[in-house]
């Protein structure tokens, strides 16, 4: 998978060349990179911000430097992966980004397109913008309080894409208008990691990328691991003990010694209900009843 990240602050990034997900970047199962968006900036200060129209508190991020930065992350493929050696200069052109509006003759105003013969049309037309499938688009996630909420389900949806990109705003945000923009090139998703507020999308993105990437193949070595943890099955996960079995005074649920596998699995279901039931009642309402067996309904 290949994961491309846009900061102000690449540096909060670093985590990434950790654990489980830098291993997985060393191994090539992730060509994680981050970009600083101020490279993508054309004044001497490399100005990334700006006073908000109508007025009130704080800054909102530039489009442009966005516009150029998101640009330069569809037209090419990460270096080093086999798309980017196997695409050709002619392939390659086709995949940049291609002007949207049409273009407008000034005087009257009216498209060039409509102007010109079909014959002309075929030599002075520049390419209209062919409209991606789905797939050909990479998902473009802004970290945002107002997006829908992160969860398991959607960690496991966007485990399946070729390609994510990042957009970390900061301050009051980014101009409004880049996200419409680039819903032309890319299939983007405001996603929020949960009811409150945080300085920048870069804490966010930490977190989805290790969510996310844990579930690419491979990754995590034991894929058992991630059948059984929280909010895989819509539950959250049952305690776990290690040795000794007798710590500080404090004995495991005996069933756990019996060596009895299916009574060990139903104990573990009924701790998986009673704690969700306690911890996160709403998942309980959201459960399909379908997947409950008769000893989940009793516990
Ligand atoms: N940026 C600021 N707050 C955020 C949140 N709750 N989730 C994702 N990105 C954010």
């Amino acid at each position: 998978m290949r994961i491309d990240v846009v900061s102000i602050f690449p540096e909060y990034l670093a985590a990434l060349d950790l654990s489980l997900i830098g291993k997985a970047r060393q191994d090539g199962l992730l060509q994680l990179k981050v970009h600083d968006l101020r490279d993508f900036t054309t004044d001497r200060h490399r100005t990334v911000d700006d006073t908000p129209y109508g007025g009130g508190a704080g800054m909102v991020m530039k489009p442009e430097p966005w516009a150029q930065a998101l640009e330069s992350l569809v037209a090419t493929p990460a270096a080093g992966t086999p798309a980017a050696d196997q695409v050709s200069a002619s392939e390659r052109v086709e995949t940049q980004i291609a002007p949207t509006t049409p273009v407008v003759d000034q005087v009257s105003a009216t498209p060039v397109v409509d102007q010109v013969s079909a014959s002309e049309r075929v030599e002075t037309q520049t390419a209209p913008t062919p409209v991606q499938p789905d797939a050909a688009r990479p998902i473009l996630i802004v970290p945002s309080p107002a997006g829908e909420v992160f969860n398991q389900a959607l960690a496991y949806e966007l485990a399946t894409e070729d390609h994510l990109v990042f957009a970390c705003g900061r301050y009051e945000g980014i101009d409004e208008r880049v996200l419409e923009w680039a819903a032309e090139h890319f299939r983007v998703r405001p996603v929020s990691l949960g009811d409150y507020v945080l300085n920048g999308g870069e804490v966010a993105v930490l977190a989805m990328v290790e969510a996310v990437g844990r579930l690419v193949p491979g990754v995590v070595g034991n894929p058992e691991s991630l059948v059984e943890e929280s909010h895989s099955d819509g539950l959250l996960e049952y305690p776990v003990y290690t040795k000794p079995s007798d710590w500080r005074g404090r004995g495991i649920p005996e069933v756990l010694l019996s060596g009895n596998h299916a009574k060990i699995a139903r104990h573990r279901r009924d701790e998986q209900l009673r704690r969700t039931a306690e911890r996160r009642p709403d998942l309980i309402l959201a459960l399909d009843p379908e997947t409950l067996d008769t000893a989940d309904r009793a516990t």
